[in-house]
C-alpha cells in the first residue's frame, strides 16, 4: 500500500475506535443519590447480601434503594445500555416494590412497570445513540416506602467514543418570580385570629409598604391599644365572641383597609401558626443571642410584614447530662432543676422572661419546646412527673407556643403501646395548657403514631406532625406532601397537619447536625415545597439560618398571595387529584369561593398539565392567577394548561 493511503487508513481507523463495554459499576458513584439511611453497594445488595433477583444471583452490578437516583453525561456516542433490574430478594419486608425507570434527554425511553419482591429481573437493552443526558431512576410504587432495595444487576454501556460521566442532578438559575411589595401599604396575614379572653393579647398588623406607616383600627375592643406607629395592638383579649375591625394602613404612597376578625373563645391557631424555629438550622448551638437575632432578622427583612410572629427555641436550650447524645458542650451540662423542682435553662439562656420581653417589643410571639419523657430527643432535660410545673413557668417566663416532643417517652410506657399511652402525655399537657392564664399553642410532636391526627384536637393540640422528620427527607418533599394530605379531613381551624418544617436558604445538614450550608434543592424544588406547604395549609415555620436570608429564599417565603392560600379562614387541606405517576393537581377550596390549585410535577421530567375544571368542581370562564408571578394570566375555559418544570408545582389561584 502507498504510505498516503496507508496514512489514511490507519487515520481513519483510529478515529472509529472498537466499541468498548464500560460496566456501569466502573463508573464514579458519588453522584448516586437516594433516600434514607444505609449505603448503595457495588456488587452486593444494599443490605450487602450476594445481588439476587427471584433466585437468580448476578455477579455485578449496583444494589440501591428507591428512591435513588444516578444522572449521567454521555457523549451521544453510546451504543447501548443493557441491565437486569429488580427487585432484591434481600428487601427486609415482602411487600418491597419498585419502578425502574431510564430517562434521556428529558424523555422517558424505558420503564420497568411496577416490580415486586420476588419477581424475576427484567432485561433492558437500549438503544442510547445521540442521547447526551441519562438519569437512571428507582422510585417506589405510589407512596408506599418498604424497604424499596432495587439492583441495577449486570448493568453496563457499550460506547464508541468516551466513558459515560456521572454528575450532579441539573442545576436550575435561582430565578425571583414574585414581584417586590408595592411602596403603598398592603394588609397581610390572617383574616381571623383566635385568642381567650382576658389573656395577654399581642399582634402586630403584618403590612408591606414603605414605613413609616400609620395605622389605625375601627371597632377595636376598648380591652386593646393600638400603637400607631408600629402596628402593635396589645392588651387583654377582649370577651367572648367575635370582634370585627377594619384595619387601616397608611404612608406617602397611599392606603390600605382590611376587615379583621378577633374570635375570643376556646380555640387558639384559627389558622395554621407561622414562624421560625431554630432546629435546622442551629441544632443543639441555639441560644438566647439567635433568638433575638431572629427577632430583628424577622422584622428587619419583612418576613413579619406577611405574618410569620412565632420565634421559637427547639431542643437543647436546658441542661443535660455529660453523656448526653448532642452535647459536648459544658455550658449545656449542670442540673435540670433547683431544689423546689424548677426547670433549670443552660448557660445560654441566662434570662427567659428578657428573651421573651425582647421578642413581644417587636410585636412577635415566643415559643419553646420539651418532651413528656425525663429526657428530650436530644438527652436534655424533659418534663416527665413535672408536667404542671414546666407548664406554669413557661407561662410565666412568656412563652406563647409549646412543642411537645415524645422522646424517652417510650421508657415511661413500658411496652404498653396501646392508643391510651399515646394520648396520655398529650391529654395530660393539653389539659394544663388549657388552664393557664396565657395563650398557648399548642404543637405534637410525635411523628403521628396512633392516628395522631384522628383525637389531636380533642385533647387540645392546635397542630401535629404528621410523620418522622422531615430532617433527613429533603428529597422526598412530594411523597411526604402526598402521605400528609391523605390526612386532609382532619385540618379544620384550630387543627392543622403539620409535615415538619420549611428548609430552604441556609439549612443544618439533618444527619450530621452540621452547621448551615445552602440546601440542596433546586429553585423550582424551594417554589414547589413552599406551595404545597401552603396548599396542604400547614403550619409554616421557616427553620434554616435567619442570618444567612439572601432575596432568593425570601422570595420565596415572603409572597403574600401564596400565604393567603395557606392562611385562608376555611381552612382546608388541598384535595389531591391524581394524573399519572408523576403529575397531580392539587385543589384547595377558598374561603371566597375560589379555587387554589397546585399543577404538580414530581417527575424528572417536564410535563405539560392540564387542570380540568371538572377536576376543581367549576364550570364556565375563570381568571387564572400565577400566584408566584402575581398576575393574571387571563380567563379561562373549561379548563387550564401549563409546563411544570422537573420537580415542580406551577401555583394558581382560579376565580
Ligand atoms: C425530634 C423532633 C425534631 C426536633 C428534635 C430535637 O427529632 O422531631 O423536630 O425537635 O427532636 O431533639
Amino acid at each position: 500500500m502507498k504510505p498516503i493511503l496507508l496514512a489514511f487508513v490507519l487515520a481513519a481507523v483510529s478515529a472509529c475506535p472498537a466499541a468498548e463495554t464500560v460496566p456501569l459499576t466502573s463508573l464514579d458513584l458519588g453522584h448516586l443519590h437516594f433516600e434514607g439511611w444505609g449505603k448503595p453497594q457495588t456488587d452486593k445488595s444494599f443490605v450487602g447480601k450476594p445481588l439476587s433477583i427471584a433466585g437468580q444471583k448476578f455477579e455485578h452490578g449496583i444494589g440501591t434503594r428507591a428512591l435513588s437516583t444516578l444522572w449521567l453525561e454521555l457523549d451521544g456516542r453510546v451504543q447501548k445500555f443493557s441491565a437486569s433490574v429488580g427487585v432484591d430478594d434481600a428487601a427486609p419486608n415482602e411487600a418491597a416494590s419498585a419502578i425502574f425507570s431510564i430517562i434521556g434527554d428529558g424523555k422517558k425511553l424505558w420503564i420497568s412497570g411496577t416490580m415486586k419482591r420476588g419477581e424475576p429481573s427484567k432485561r433492558v437493552d437500549l438503544n442510547l445513540k445521540g442521547v447526551h443526558s441519562l438519569l437512571l431512576k428507582v422510585d417506589h410504587v405510589a407512596e408506599s416506602n418498604t424497604f424499596d432495595h432495587a439492583d441495577w444487576a449486570d448493568a453496563s454501556f457499550i460506547v464508541a467514543g468516551a466513558k459515560p460521566c456521572t454528575v450532579n442532578a441539573p442545576a436550575e438559575k435561582k430565578v425571583i418570580l414574585t414581584p417586590k411589595p408595592p411602596s403603598a401599604p398592603r394588609i397581610n396575614g390572617p383574616k381571623v385570629y383566635g385568642c381567650r379572653p382576658d389573656h395577654p393579647f399581642i399582634y402586630r398588623i403584618p403590612t408591606t409598604g414603605e414605613r413609616p406607616i400609620r395605622f389605625a383600627a375601627d371597632g377595636l375592643p376598648s380591652s386593646l391599644q393600638l400603637d400607631a406607629a408600629t402596628g402593635i395592638i396589645t392588651g387583654a383579649a377582649p370577651a367572648r365572641g367575635t370582634h370585627t375591625l377594619t384595619l387601616h394602613a397608611k404612608n406617602g404612597h397611599g392606603q390600605a383597609t382590611r376587615e379583621f376578625k378577633i374570635v375570643s373563645g376556646d380555640t387558639l391557631a384559627l389558622t395554621p401558626s407561622m414562624g421560625w424555629n431554630h432546629w435546622y438550622a442551629h441544632y443543639n448551638r441555639v441560644s438566647d443571642v439567635m433568638m433575638r437575632e431572629a427577632a430583628d432578622v424577622m422584622v428587619r427583612t419583612g418576613m413579619a410584614d406577611v405574618g410569620y410572629s412565632y420565634v421559637n427555641i427547639d431542643d437543647c436550650w436546658m441542661n443535660a447530662t455529660p453523656d448526653a447524645k448532642r452535647t459536648p458542650d459544658p455550658l449545656r451540662i449542670g442540673p435540670f432543676r433547683d431544689d423546689g423542682g424548677n426547670i433549670i435553662p443552660n448557660k445560654y439562656f441566662p434570662n427567659m422572661r428578657a428573651m421573651t420581653d425582647y421578642i413581644h417589643a417587636k410585636g412577635l410571639k415566643a415559643g419553646i419546646y420539651t418532651s413528656p419523657g425525663p429526657l428530650t430527643c436530644g438527652g436534655f432535660c424533659g418534663a416527665y412527673q413535672h408536667e404542671e410545673q414546666d407548664a406554669k413557668q413557661f407561662a410565666e417566663w412568656g412563652f406563647d407556643f409549646l412543642k411537645y416532643d415524645w422522646c424517652s417517652y417510650s421508657k415511661v410506657a413500658a411496652g404498653d403501646k396501646s392508643l391510651d399511652m399515646m394520648k396520655k402525655p398529650y391529654a395530660l399537657m393539653g389539659g394544663i395548657l388549657k388552664k393557664l392564664p396565657r395563650d398557648v399553642v399548642f404543637n405534637l410532636c410525635q411523628y403521628g403514631m396512633g392516628d395522631v391526627w384522628e383525637w389531636g384536637a380533642e385533647i387540645g393540640g392546635h397542630s401535629w406532625r404528621t410523620a418522622n422528620d422531615l430532617g433527613a427527607e429533603l428529597n422526598r418533599i412530594f411523597p411526604v406532601a402526598l402521605k400528609n394530605a391523605e390526612h386532609r379531613a382532619w385540618s379544620k381551624p384550630g387543627a392543622w397537619n403539620d409535615p415538619d418544617y420549611i428548609q430552604i436558604g441556609y439549612v443544618g445538614d439533618a444527619s450530621s447536625e452540621g452547621a448551615p450550608k445552602p440546601c440542596p434543592l433546586t429553585a423550582s424544588e424551594q417554589y414547589s415545597f413552599m406551595s404545597l406547604w401552603c396548599l396542604m395549609a400547614s403550619p409554616l415555620f421557616y427553620s434554616g439560618d435567619m442570618s444567612q436570608l439572601d432575596a432568593f429564599t425570601l422570595n420565596v417565603l415572603c409572597n403574600p398571595e401564596v400565604i393567603e392560600v395557606d392562611q385562608d379562614p376555611l381552612g382546608e387541606s388541598a384535595q389531591v387529584v391524581k394524573l399519572t405517576d408523576d403529575t397531580f393537581l392539587m385543589v384547595k377550596n377558598m374561603e371566597d369561593g375560589s379555587k387554589a390549585v397546585g399543577l404538580c410535577n414530581r417527575g424528572e421530567t417536564k410535563e405539560v398539565i392540564t387542570a380540568k375544571w371538572t377536576d376543581l368542581g367549576v364550570t364556565g370562564k375563570h381568571i387564572v392567577r400565577d400566584l408566584w408571578r402575581q398576575k393574571n394570566l387571563g380567563k379561562f375555559d373549561g379548563q387550564f394548561t401549563a409546563t411544570v418544570p422537573r420537580h415542580g408545582v406551577v401555583l394558581v389561584r382560579v376565580k
